[in-house]
């Protein structure tokens, strides 16, 4: 089957960026500062994406790229003949099961957008905030179209293919992205009060690091760069032999951490404006859903129009932002039925966005309906997030580094890294390093944390 590549570097950056930045980096992120003391959190984050997350993409970067081949695909080819190519199995496993719920949340944005287009929030109080949550989180019906209508929008641009589909919409949405993000921050640092939200995310306090912090740092890193379930990896397979693997793993780690710490600079100033303190459940999951309706509304109570701009592009990003992450799981998937199972990548990708959204059906219902049915104690949505974020792509990470740093031939790896020798990359003993000591131990302590099985700090 003829395969296609990104068109250019740009695009390539653009694309991989767009995986990266979605609902981790603007809910995810300001929530898990909230919840874990602010600054310090912060540091602790960036730290997890210098050591853990840069190699790692370099990693996914260099499996795709060497193979050209769907992430199941791409670890027979390198490791014939072994079981390694379960590991690219787990990932498309875990990219189905995220994208089944991550619909369900992005499904959530859309109906805000359109909510705050027809200016639904204004003269609106706090208590209203929940019951709008509620009815759209709750309502089987809504909430299962918007689903719907996402897994639709997803799947129209990957069936256009890479180039005219993915690369095309990254290029155009990416930078309308970037613009919106710092006219918000511009709007909310300049707010009366949001000096006390400036602070709360520079003026680190060392003493609220603990082991929970450290993990949850890792975590975040991992979810927020999309690495562990071969996304990257089948993004890479349709780099081009001269594309800059070091290079583009960083650019796009700057990017997606950039976009976290300006959602940051986005909803705290604004959050403390208005006086709410980051405890309870002012800074939940809810945060964005429930705490920044009314906190847009009560910002520009003289200037009503700026509440609504406001608003209206605020969840308009989440969109965009949500929807270049759901396209990048889909085509994890997409690639790997269409090229495994010898099938034109039209119906490869009507089977995975069915699929999906027969899934993702009950994960929508889990908040209404179904939100008895427990699995393990958890709702479905709930279980699936946890199973997928926090035990699935720390296992994936551990393998991907294992497998580069143990079981491949270093020789072939530095051969590809370097593209075959035409450019220097000075810090390949401290890749291999990573790889090999440090990316594993940590991971795997985090896991061992997180399964409760060893605690190795409180
Ligand atoms: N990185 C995306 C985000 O921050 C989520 C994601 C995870 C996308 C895994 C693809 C794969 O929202």
């Amino acid at each position: 089957m003829e395969r296609e590549n990104f068109g250019s570097k740009l695009g390539v950056v653009l694309a991989a960026a767009g995986s990266a930045v979605g609902l981790g980096n603007i809910w995810r992120f300001p929530v898990e500062t909230g919840q874990n003391g602010g600054a310090a959190f912060i540091i602790v984050y960036l730290i997890c994406i210098v050591l853990l997350g840069i190699p790692i993409m370099m990693s996914e970067f260099f499996i795709g790229r060497s193979t050209h081949l769907n992430a199941a695909g791409a670890y027979r080819k390198l490791a014939p003949g072994t079981k390694w190519n379960w590991v690219g199995r787990l990932g498309v496993l875990t990219g189905f099961i995220i994208l089944s719920y991550y619909s369900v949340v992005a499904g959530w944005t859309a109906q805000y957008t359109v909510l705050s287009v027809a200016n639904y929030f204004d003269g609106k109080s706090a208590t209203d905030y929940i019951q709008i949550f509620n009815d759209c989180s709750a309502n089987p019906w809504l909430s299962i179209s918007a689903m719907l209508g996402f897994m639709l929008l997803t799947h129209f641009v990957v069936v256009r293919g890479v180039k005219s589909g993915i690369e095309k919409f990254s290029k155009v949405m990416m930078p309308a992205l970037f613009i919106i993000i710092i006219i918000l921050v511009i709007c909310s640092v300049s707010l009366p009060g949001a000096s006390k939200g400036v602070e709360y995310l520079l003026k680190p306090d060392f003493s609220k690091i603990d082991g929970s912090v450290i993990l949850s740092a890792m975590g975040q890193a991992f979810f927020s760069l999309s690495l562990g379930l071969g996304c990257l990896c089948t993004y890479a397979s349709y780099f081009d032999k001269d594309t800059n693997l070091g290079k583009t793993a960083f650019k796009v780690s700057i990017i997606d951490s950039f976009v976290a710490i300006m959602a940051g600079f986005i909803i705290f100033p604004a959050v403390f404006n208005i006086g709410y303190q980051l405890e309870g459940s002012d800074v939940g999951p809810s945060l964005i859903f429930i705490t920044l309706p009314n906190v847009f509304q009560q910002s520009f109570t003289s200037l009503p129009i700026l509440s609504y701009l406001f608003a209206v592009m605020f969840y308009f990003l989440l969109v965009v932002a949500a929807l270049t992450s759901t396209i990048s799981m889909h085509e994890v998937v997409t690639a790997y039925v269409s090229e495994e199972f010898n099938m034109i990548r039209r119906k490869a990708a009507w089977i995975v966005t069915l699929t999906c959204s027969f899934v993702g059906l009950f994960c929508a219902l889990s908040f209404g309906p179904l939100s008895n049915v427990k699995i393990f104690g958890f709702s479905l949505f709930d279980f699936f997030d946890y199973v997928s974020s926090n035990i699935f792509l720390p296992v994936g990470g551990l393998l991907i580094s294992i497998f580069i740093g143990w079981y491949l031939d270093k020789k072939y790896v530095k051969e590809e890294i370097t593209n075959g020798g035409t450019i220097r990359v000075p810090y390949f003993k401290a890749f291999i390093l990573i790889l090999r000591y440090v990316a594993p131990i940590a991971i795997g302590l985090i896991l061992l944390n997180q399964l409760g099985l060893f605690a190795f700090m409180k």
